[in-house]
């Protein structure tokens, strides 16, 4: 394994210091919450080792909220530890793989220190960041280990066609490979959910997690899903192998976050409308900037018109030392600078109003 530090994570909040920050539109998530707001009392809680797969209340109740059978569940240090324990899997150096660009960067990185073949899956602002089925079908080989797509797509808020996923899935089927989706933002999709991918066959995998809807990354805990039993037995072994069994302080806070889900998702799912209603006025009033508006979770990612002069490192250094404000610039994706995330579902609506702002001028401030 290669590792290397993603600059996502290197220039992510939480390392550049929170208290530098007034107006955060860097995060993938809803509000953190505190221990409170979950509102339950740990003291008696036995500190055993876990069951291995998960703690058996939170696997039933992420069962049932997928369409998956309990014994199709595994419970993840996020879902970054799922996607960690399926790429570190599934692939060997050498082994080939297509994967969708922009990304989230585990999905690229950990191939990558794995030495795997990425053919990269292109999306582009001009198609509207949208997964083109046959393009996808043209980088297939007989030795793709696995298609990796993310959806609701981060940076860009982008979805699939419950069609084109069906295509997707009879598509790798038919190859004998497997297909990943990272369906993190899953329940924040505007129009309602995708089915689970991995309800849909026993070659896909579904991986996600409590950290973005419910706003409890702290807590680490995510699950990946899988039909395929020999696999799962095989992705219980490498779960085995980095720490044993997940911990039962943020398995017991999961289970207890997650089922009260139907009380807490209406109230979540409002708040990122609202958030939602004021990045789209902004954006329809900015003129120097363009997006295609996300259709899902809590980000986009717009970018400054091409023929818009302007000096884009300035413009991150004058957002952030004098308006304040944080932003995901492009290069965590791998893209042109002139794009940024913007998170609309964690700031405070007054904070994002702020931050809105601080973009608008700061883009002045270092036209050319
Ligand atoms: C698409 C996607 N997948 C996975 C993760 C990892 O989330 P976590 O490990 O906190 O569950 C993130 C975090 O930003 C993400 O955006």
């Amino acid at each position: 394994m290669k590792y290397e530090r993603m600059p996502i994570e290197i220039e992510s909040p939480e390392e550049f210091g929170y208290d530098k920050i007034q107006y955060n539109l860097s995060e993938s998530s809803v509000r953190d919450r505190t221990l409170s707001e979950v509102g339950i009392q740990l003291q008696d809680l036995v500190l055993l080792y876990g069951e291995h797969k998960g703690h058996r209340g939170l696997v039933e109740v992420i069962a049932k909220a997928s369409g998956m059978a309990p014994s199709e569940v595994l419970v993840t240090f996020g879902a970054a530890e799922a996607l960690f324990i399926i790429a570190t899997t599934l692939l060997e150096k050498g082994d080939e793989l297509v994967v969708v660009r922009p990304n989230y960067a585990t999905n690229i990185f950990t191939p990558r220190a794995i030495q795997a073949d990425i053919r990269y899956l292109d999306l582009t602002f001009e198609e509207q960041w949208l997964v083109d089925v046959d393009k996808l079908a043209a980088l297939l080989t007989p030795r793709t280990k696995y298609v990796s797509i993310t959806v609701p797509h981060n940076p860009t808020g982008q979805m699939l066609s419950e069609a084109n996923l069906r295509r997707i899935v009879a598509l790798v089927e038919k190859a004998g490979c497997r297909l990943l989706v990272d369906e993190t933002y899953r329940e924040m999709t505007f129009g309602g959910p995708l089915p689970c991918a991995a309800s849909l066959s026993d070659r896909a995998i579904s991986v996600s997690s409590l950290s973005k809807t419910y706003g409890i990354p702290g807590i680490r805990a995510g699950w990946l899903l899988c039909q395929d039993k020999a696999l799962l037995e095989t992705f219980l072994g490498a779960k085995e192998q980095i720490g044993i069994c997940g911990s039962v302080v943020d398995e017991e806070i999961a289970f207890q976050a997650l089922r009260q889900q139907d009380t807490w998702l209406p109230e979540i799912t409002g708040r990122i409308q609202a958030a939602f209603r004021i990045t789209r006025d902004w954006m329809a009033g900015e003129e120097l900037m363009e997006w295609v508006e996300p259709k899902g979770g809590v980000v986009c990612f717009p970018r400054i018109k091409l023929d818009v002069p302007v000096d884009v490192d300035k413009f991150y250094r004058v957002l952030t030392e004098d308006f304040g404000t944080y932003l995901g610039p492009g290069h965590w994706f791998e893209q042109s600078r002139r794009h940024f995330r913007l998170g609309f579902g964690w700031p405070t609506l007054p904070e994002l109003k702020g931050g809105l702002q601080g973009i608008s001028a700061a883009l002045r401030a270092a036209m050319t």
